[in-house]
């Protein structure tokens, strides 16, 4: 029988050690009995952006980026984003299992209910500049939630977690949505109990005076589709960081706040707003050679381009583009539609992406969407946290039940001084040329 063990021999000591294998990974703290001597800290793995490591264990999402696979709870993300609505794929990758009709009712007058904002909540959003981009408006609205909602704190205490998890999915399509009105210089619009989530957020998007707000049933299923895609990624850069903050029993509103703060960066969510700039940029699509050729001399990345783990396909980016069809259809086909397939044909064909495996991710056609339905490219990456919002609590919830897991604490391989004796200020510039 084959044994499931590595085995190590120190070259400094010539010492044999035998660790232990299981699920395809060895436990780092194994490799800390390899040590010169009594005195010596014992050996460390170092792995800058986590290339490598596994920080948890998870039955979330499975992710099998050479085959472009993608499954929340072990289902398709295809079948989910056919056949389920967003708040049902909310609730499997909080609870594990797709929810009954009764769960679901349940679930849906549960979140429904939690939409609203404090009037407090509210005026706090009133004080950001006109010109505020909505994600630092979002970041720390949510951060501000947390004072409104102190029994947040009782993390340990599963009813307590459940009503903040409600209280936060409901929330945070009122919250993109007072963004997004306050940039515009709109009144905020209340949610409507009424209406379905995807519509009620269309409806606090794009109400004007009219008594009641229809949302366009195309659109708002394409939208829902849209949250379906963007609900969870596994340990990806805003999940890790909900899982950093959380470990150290911050409350959720404050885990998600960070969360969100790391989804904005271009390299993670904010690349969709990034793509349409560079769309703008490329202008038309004769210019698609020249700007691939600059991409390739590396002036700049192809934004919505590449993944950490991807390196196929990305399965959310192939029903986007199916998605689409059904938005152009009632929007008509957005002319940017054209460059971007022009910079995917040529990407896919030649040789510096093909080497890398650089292939379009989901952020590359989602904004070409977004701006069809009539969305600014400023709320795009809003889009995105709204629904990743169910990803990073059903992280939080795995990291509060996990017993393995403690407060994050990576270590270091330290690089300056070993010690040196203080120089009083007079003499520093002298110290520091003497250097
Ligand atoms: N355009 C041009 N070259 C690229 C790109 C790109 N978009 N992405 C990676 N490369 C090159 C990179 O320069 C490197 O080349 P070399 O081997 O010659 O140094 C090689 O491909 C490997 O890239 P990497 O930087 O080691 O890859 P990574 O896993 O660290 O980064 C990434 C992944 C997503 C940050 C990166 O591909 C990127 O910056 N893409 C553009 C931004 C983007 O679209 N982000 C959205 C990601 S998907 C949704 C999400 O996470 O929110």
């Amino acid at each position: 029988m084959v044994k499931e063990a590595l085995s190590i021999t120190d070259m400094r000591t010539q010492a044999n050690y035998e660790i232990p294998i299981h699920d395809g990974t060895i436990r780092a703290m194994d490799l800390r009995q390899i040590k010169t001597g009594p005195e010596d800290f014992g050996l460390m793995t170092y792995d800058p952006a986590f290339m490598n490591t596994a920080s948890c264990r998870s039955a979330i999402t499975f992710i099998d980026g050479d085959k472009g696979i993608l499954r929340y709870r072990g289902y398709p993300i295809e079948q989910l984003a056919e056949k389920c609505t967003f708040l049902e794929v909310a609730y499997l990758i909080l609870n594990g299992e797709l929810p009954t009709e009764s769960q679901l009712k349940e679930w849906v007058s549960g979140v429904t209910y939690h939409t609203m904002l404090h009037e407090t909540t509210k005026k706090f959003l009133e004080g950001f500049r006109y010109d505020a981009h909505p994600m630092g408006m979002m970041v720390s609205t949510v951060a501000a939630l947390s004072t409104v909602y102190p029994d947040a704190r009782r993390v340990q205490d599963p009813h307590a977690r459940k009503l903040q998890i409600m209280r936060l999915i409901g929330k945070m399509p009122t919250i993109a949505a007072y963004t997004y009105r306050h940039g515009l210089g709109y009144p905020y619009v209340y949610p409507d109990n009424d209406l379905g989530y995807a519509e009620n957020f269309m409806n606090m998007l794009w109400k004007m005076v009219e008594p009641k707000y229809t949302a366009n049933p195309i659109l708002a299923r394409a939208l829902d589709i849209l949250f379906i895609l963007h609900a969870d990624h596994e340990q990806n850069c805003s999940a890790n960081t909900m899982r950093a903050v959380g470990s150290s029993q911050a409350d959720p509103y404050l885990s998600t706040a960070a969360a969100a703060a790391a989804l904005a960066g271009p390299l993670h969510g904010g690349a969709n707003e990034e793509v349409l700039k560079m769309l703008d940029e490329i202008g038309s699509k004769d210019k698609v050679p020249a700007y691939i050729e600059k991409v390739k001399q590396g002036q700049f990345k192809l934004m919505g381009f590449g993944h950490r783990i991807y390196k196929n396909y990305d399965p959310r980016a192939r029903i986007i583009k199916w998605a689409a069809d059904s938005v152009f259809e009632v929007t008509g086909r957005n002319p940017k539609l054209e460059i971007a397939l022009e910079l995917e044909r040529i990407a896919l064909e030649d040789d510096y992406f093909v080497k890398r495996k650089l292939y379009p991710n989901v952020d590359f056609y989602s904004g070409i969407i977004y701006q069809a339905m009539g969305f600014k490219p400023a709320i795009f990456t809003a889009l995105f946290a709204i629904p990743r919002t169910a990803g990073w609590l059903a992280q939080w919830e795995e990291l509060i039940e996990d017993p393995e897991q403690k407060i994050a604490r990576p270590r270091q391989v330290y690089t300056g001084h070993i010690v040196r004796d203080f120089v009083p200020i007079e003499k520093r510039g002298v110290a520091a040329s003497a250097a």
